[in-house]
């Protein structure tokens, strides 16, 4: 490194001591290039000598080749020369850089400003504790930088720097900077953050970047650099109760059972009373273990295996507490959700929620509203799309201990996976929990399940056809039942044609009311084989994702898939209800198979082929599967 303090050459020691030592600050620089921004962090780094000897020699050499500011260095093209060799690369959702002083050390998380790229600013924002907006004195207050608000304070940062730069350009006047400052805190009143900090600067010229501007005597405040390495960001450690998600059960030998993690809040020395969630069982802390040895105290952002006083059952992704301030417990919340996959989020659809140790089955209704990001006004809305911040209840299928994200980052926040193609599709911040969950009951009725299907002498079963328009499913799932009904056995068929009548008369065919068409579907079809039925299900059910859903409402062997597996081609051919030939001129829209996916089953139990089969065979085909699996018995 070019200039970093000789204490390197001289004491490498005494140096890596000190600096190991040394408190770290991550912020998020939030702006575009027109603002500054590159140019900012460039010098940044320029200042604190976090510049390496020979890229120093090209910035020198650039800058007078291709750099815009004559004779001196041009610091964005340091910064954004790094940002093109980072988008060579697939995408990288944020560029981190590392500096340090003296004083601190500090990771600067680096995102895009524009729109299109919410996702990635909420990526940086989500470990951040202070924000640089970055204003241009010129422009003063833009949408942008109200959007960028509006997310830093969801994410949860405190601490705003408003850096009104290039002030040299309106020859320092304090005039502009007194009006940007004054529009801002207005401005920032409903957004709750602790502290808002103008400095007037100028990145370009240095002024109070890290040294004073003599250009700006009226400034009373600190330098930027002053200022990071200052500021008191509060301590988690300080002012949250005791959490520390368990990670993994460390039992090497019967002697020794430790729980590790990452402590997520608060406090812990050993003595201290814990309750473990979910199970509420509490007990004592014995000891706090570490690779460099037992602690008497450990603090958040600390990993550390504990040890207790009793054998309680702890396990992965349960998390210890405080045991006189527990977390809350609960199985549906209130979340806001920010989602980032280019296909729309589907209220129904039961997704992967993984929070700081636990991972559970959300399902996720619609949106109560979406937020407009860059007025923060409440829109109405059904989804959620890529970028796009919304409201909406969650229902788990389990309980799991939290915190509300304002109170605890790491215990209020969680991301949705996609339990197909397992990309992240969303972040999402709990709010609070819904008490609806614990003020319902179940009602333990007399007659069950088993009682019911044995006064009917057969086993009830969801018989699922899924297929495209026109594979059959109907024609088949009708002449089986017509079988079964000379037999004397009870069936129904919940039929897509007919169901939609009724009781999904709102639907239409976009994935979402798909994905709401099934759901219901699947809730009435699990009624049925409760009240002991054969219960036939055709829709064609074109996700894999919901039939997944169905699978596992039901018990173990209550579930047969039956794939009506016809052709495109051939469904077109028949195109019993004239729809193919409509969607085709356009006059119907996402018509399956058309303009909408089919996902064909991976794994059915049952394929039938209907290009070489009658319906009546198929029929047969169905019959003898039951009779051989005992259904009938
Ligand atoms: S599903 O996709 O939500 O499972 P469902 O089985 O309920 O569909 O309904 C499918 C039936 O609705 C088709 O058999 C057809 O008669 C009719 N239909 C009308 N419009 C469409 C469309 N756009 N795509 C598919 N089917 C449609």
């Amino acid at each position: 490194m070019a200039h970093v303090s000789d204490q390197i050459a001289d004491d490498i020691l005494g140096y890596l001591k000190s600096h190991e030592t040394k408190s770290l600050l991550r912020f998020i620089t939030c702006g575009s290039v027109d603002d500054g921004k590159s140019t900012l962090i460039g010098r940044l780094l320029y200042e604190s000598k976090m510049i390496f000897e020979d890229q120093l020699a090209a910035l020198e050499a650039d800058s007078k080749r291709v750099g815009t500011q004559g004779q001196e260095i041009d610091f964005a093209l340091l910064v954004d020369g790094l940002a093109a060799e980072r988008e060579q690369g697939i995408t990288i959702d944020v560029a981190y850089r590392f500096f340090s002083t003296d004083r601190r050390k500090f990771i600067v998380a680096d995102t895009p400003g524009h729109e299109q790229y919410t996702r990635n600013m909420a990526t940086g924002a989500s470990t951040a504790e202070v924000a640089i907006l970055m204003i241009d004195a010129r422009k003063g207050i833009l949408t942008q930088t109200r959007r960028h608000s509006f997310i830093v304070s969801l994410l949860g940062i405190k601490h705003v720097v408003l850096a009104v730069n290039k002030l040299d350009i309106v020859d320092y006047d304090r005039a502009v900077y007194d009006e940007i400052v004054e529009a801002y805190a207005e401005f920032a009143k409903p957004l709750d953050f602790t502290s808002v900090t103008p400095i007037p600067m100028s990145a370009l010229r240095g002024d109070n970047i890290t040294d004073k501007s003599g250009h700006t005597p009226w400034y009373n405040g600190p330098t930027l650099m002053a200022y990071l390495e200052t500021v008191e960001v509060a301590d988690s450690a300080e002012t949250t109760p005791f959490r520390m998600p368990v990670q993994w059960v460390n039992r090497p030998d019967l002697d020794f059972r430790g729980f590790a993690g990452m402590i997520a809040g608060g406090t812990v020395r050993p003595g201290d009373r814990v309750k473990a969630l979910p199970s509420s069982r509490e007990s004592t802390v014995k000891s706090i273990v570490t690779m460099g040895g037992d602690l008497n105290e450990a603090v958040a952002g600390q990993s550390v295996t504990i040890t207790l006083n009793d054998e309680i059952d702890v396990s992965r992704g349960d998390v210890l507490c405080a045991a006189d301030d527990p977390a809350p417990a609960a199985d549906q919340f209130q979340a806001t959700i920010l989602w980032m996959n280019e296909n729309e989020m589907l209220p129904g659809r039961t997704y992967l929620m993984k929070t700081g140790a636990t991972t559970a089955q959300a399902t996720v209704a619609a949106p109560k509203h979406a937020i407009d990001v860059n007025t923060m006004e409440s829109l109405a809305a059904h989804t959620l799309a890529l970028n796009e911040i919304g409201v909406c209840n969650l229902n788990l299928d389990r309980t799991i201990a939290f915190d509300a994200y304002k109170d605890n980052r790491d215990m209020g926040g969680f991301i949705l996976i996609d339990r197909l193609s397992n990309e992240t599709v969303g972040v999402g911040m709990i709010d609070f929990a819904l008490r609806r969950a614990s003020n319902i009951h179940r009602q333990a009725l007399v007659i069950d399940k088993t009682a019911r299907a044995e006064s009917k002498g057969q086993k009830p079963v969801m018989l699922w056809f899924t297929g495209l328009s026109g594979s059959g499913k109907s024609t088949i799932a009708n002449a089986l039942e017509q079988k079964l009904h000379a037999m004397g056995r009870h069936t129904y068929i919940l039929d897509g044609d007919n169901v939609r009548h009724g009781l999904n008369k709102d639907l239409g065919f976009t994935d979402a009311d798909r994905v709401e068409n099934i759901r219901r579907v699947s809730e009435v079809g699990k009624l049925m084989v409760d009240a002991g039925l054969l219960t036939l299900v055709s829709f064609i059910s074109p996700f894999r994702s919901e039939r997944r859903m169905a699978r596992q409402m039901m018990e173990e062997g209550e579930f047969v898939e039956v794939h009506v597996d016809t052709p495109l081609a051939v469904a077109e051919e028949r195109d019993v209800k004239g729809l193919y030939k409509k969607a085709r001129r356009g006059e119907i829209k996402n018509f399956t198979g058309i303009d909408s996916p089919y996902e064909p089953p991976v794994d059915p139990e049952i394929r039938l082929d209907t290009t070489n089969q009658t319906p009546d065979e198929a029929a047969d085909t169905l019959l003898a599967f039951l009779r051989e699996k005992g259904y009938l018995a």
